[in-house]
C-alpha cells in the first residue's frame, strides 16, 4: 500500500464542483433558496406546478404560462398501455423504486425526441416526465394491493390528482395542501448525490432519460432518499400505541435511540452532509406533519417523534433531516412505506431535470482523479499459457 500523495476528499465532502443557479443551500443560516426564493415561502404560497416552472425557467410563471403548462401536464398524465404492460410484467416483490427506474427508462425509449439535445426538446421531456411519473407511482402501489388502475382526472391539480390516482377518492384539501408542501420541499437541493449523478451522466452528452434513470438509482439508497422509508420502519418497529401517554412514548423512543447509538447504528432521518445545525426544510414539513396528525387524529405519533429527536440531540447533537417528518406524513396519508421514495422521485424530477439542462448548457465532462493505492507494477510470469 502506498501512502496517498494528494489530499483525498472522501465522498467529495467540501468540494465545490461547479456553479448552479437552480438553488442555494446555506448551512450557516439553515436556508434554502430556489432561484432566489426561500423554499418556505414557496411551500406556503405556490402550487407544485408553479415551483416546477420556477426551477426549469428561472422565474415564476404568469397566469397564462401556468395555464398552458397545466393544460399540457393534465393531458399527459395517463399511463400508456405499453408502459402499464411493462409495469405489470415486473414482480411485486421488487422495490417500487425499481419500477420508477424502469419506467423512466421506458419513457425515454418511447420518446421520439429522446436523442434530441436541443433546449426545447429537453424542456418538453422534463414536462412529460413530470406529468407521467405520478401515474407510475400510484399504479404500482395499487397493483401491489391487488387494486385496479385509477385513471387521472383533468379537473384536479397535480397534488389532488396524485392522491386521487393513489387512493381512488378525492382527498381532503388539508391533505392536498400537506402533500403539495412535501413535493415543493423535496423538489430541489443543489448537488445532492442523485442530482450530481444526473449531472455526471449529462456531462457525457448522454440523454435526459438516462440521466434521470441513473438519478433514481442513486436516490434509492437509504443514505439518500430511501431514508424516509427507514424512518417509518423505525416508528413501526417501536410500535405506534394509541393507549400510551406522550411521556411514555417519548421514554420508549429515547431508550430505543440510546440502544441504537450504543450499537453504533446510523439512525435514518437524522444528519446531513451539508446542514450541521438543522435542515432548513424540517420546520415547514414538521408543521405539515402536525396538521396531518390533527387531521387523522393520531397524536400518539408525536411522543415517538419527539422522543427520538430529543434523544439524538442529547446524545450526538444531530438534527433531523427532511425525511424525518416526511415519512410519517406519507404514512398518515395512507401510502405504503416502500412508496415513500417514489414520491420523492416524482418531486425531484423537477430539480434533476433543471440541473440536467443547466449542465448541458455549459458542459464539461465530469471526470475526477483518483490516487492509486493498489499493488505496484508487476508482470505475468514468462511463458504463462493463455487461459482457455
Ligand atoms: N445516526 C447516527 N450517527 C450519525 C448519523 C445518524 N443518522 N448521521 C451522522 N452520524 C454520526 C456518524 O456516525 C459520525 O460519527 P463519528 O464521528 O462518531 O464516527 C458523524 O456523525 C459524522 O457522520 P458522517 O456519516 O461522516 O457524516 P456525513 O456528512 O457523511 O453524513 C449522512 C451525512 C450520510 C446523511 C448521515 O448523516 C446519515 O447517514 N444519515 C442517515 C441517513 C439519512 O437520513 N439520509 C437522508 C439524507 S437527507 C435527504 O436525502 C432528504
Amino acid at each position: 500500500m502506498t501512502e496517498p500523495q494528494t489530499e483525498i476528499h472522501k465522498g467529495l465532502a467540501g468540494v465545490v464542483a461547479d456553479y448552479t443557479a437552480v438553488s442555494k443551500v446555506n448551512p450557516d443560516t439553515n436556508s434554502l433558496l430556489y432561484r432566489g426564493y426561500p423554499v418556505q415561502e414557496l411551500a406556503a404560497n405556490c402550487s407544485f406546478e408553479e415551483v416546477a416552472l420556477l426551477l426549469w425557467n428561472g422565474e415564476l410563471p404568469d397566469e397564462a404560462e401556468l395555464a398552458d403548462f397545466q393544460a399540457l401536464e393534465r393531458a399527459h398524465r395517463a399511463l400508456s398501455p405499453e408502459l402499464k404492460a411493462i409495469i405489470d410484467a415486473l414482480p411485486t416483490t421488487c422495490h417500487p423504486m425499481d419500477v420508477c427506474r424502469t419506467a423512466a427508462s421506458v419513457l425515454g425509449a418511447e420518446d421520439p425526441e429522446a436523442e434530441d439535445p436541443s433546449p426545447e426538446a429537453e424542456l418538453r421531456k422534463a414536462h412529460m416526465l413530470f406529468a407521467a411519473m405520478p401515474a407510475v407511482v400510484c399504479y404500482d402501489q395499487r397493483r401491489r394491493r391487488g387494486q385496479d388502475l385509477v385513471e387521472p382526472r383533468d379537473d384536479l391539480g397535480y397534488s389532488a390528482n396524485f392522491l386521487w390516482m393513489a387512493f381512488g377518492e378525492e382527498a381532503d384539501p388539508a391533505v392536498v395542501e400537506a402533500f403539495n408542501t412535501s413535493m415543493v420541499l423535496y423538489a430541489e437541493h443543489s448537488f445532492n448525490a442523485s442530482t450530481f449523478t444526473a449531472r455526471v451522466v449529462t456531462s457525457t452528452m448522454s440523454d435526459l432519460h438516462s440521466a434521470v434513470t441513473a438519478a433514481i438509482g442513486a436516490l434509492k439508497g437509504p443514505l439518500h432518499g430511501g431514508a424516509n422509508e427507514a424512518v417509518m420502519e423505525t416508528f413501526v418497529e417501536l410500535g405506534i400505541r394509541a393507549d400510551e401517554s406522550h411521556a411514555e412514548a417519548e421514554a420508549r423512543a429515547k431508550a430505543w435511540m440510546e440502544e441504537a447509538l450504543a450499537a453504533k447504528h446510523k439512525v435514518m432521518g437524522f444528519g446531513h452532509r451539508v446542514y450541521k445545525h438543522g435542515d432548513s426544510r424540517v420546520p415547514t414539513m414538521k408543521a405539515a406533519l402536525d396538521r396531518m396528525i390533527d387531521h387523522y387524529g393520531r397524536p400518539e405519533l408525536l411522543g415517538l417523534y419527539d422522543g427520538l429527536e430529543k434523544a439524538m440531540d442529547e446524545a450526538k447533537g444531530i438534527k433531523p433531516n427532511l425525511d424525518y417528518p416526511a415519512g410519517p406524513t406519507y404514512w398518515l396519508m395512507g401510502f405504503d412505506i416502500p412508496t415513500f421514495t417514489p414520491l420523492f422521485v416524482a418531486a425531484r424530477i423537477t430539480g434533476w431535470t433543471a440541473h440536467i439542462m443547466e449542465q448541458a448548457a455549459d458542459n464539461s465532462l465530469i471526470r475526477p482523479l483518483s490516487e492509486y493505492n493498489g499493488p505496484a507494477e508487476r508482470h505475468l510470469p514468462g511463458g504463462r499459457p493463455v487461459a482457455q
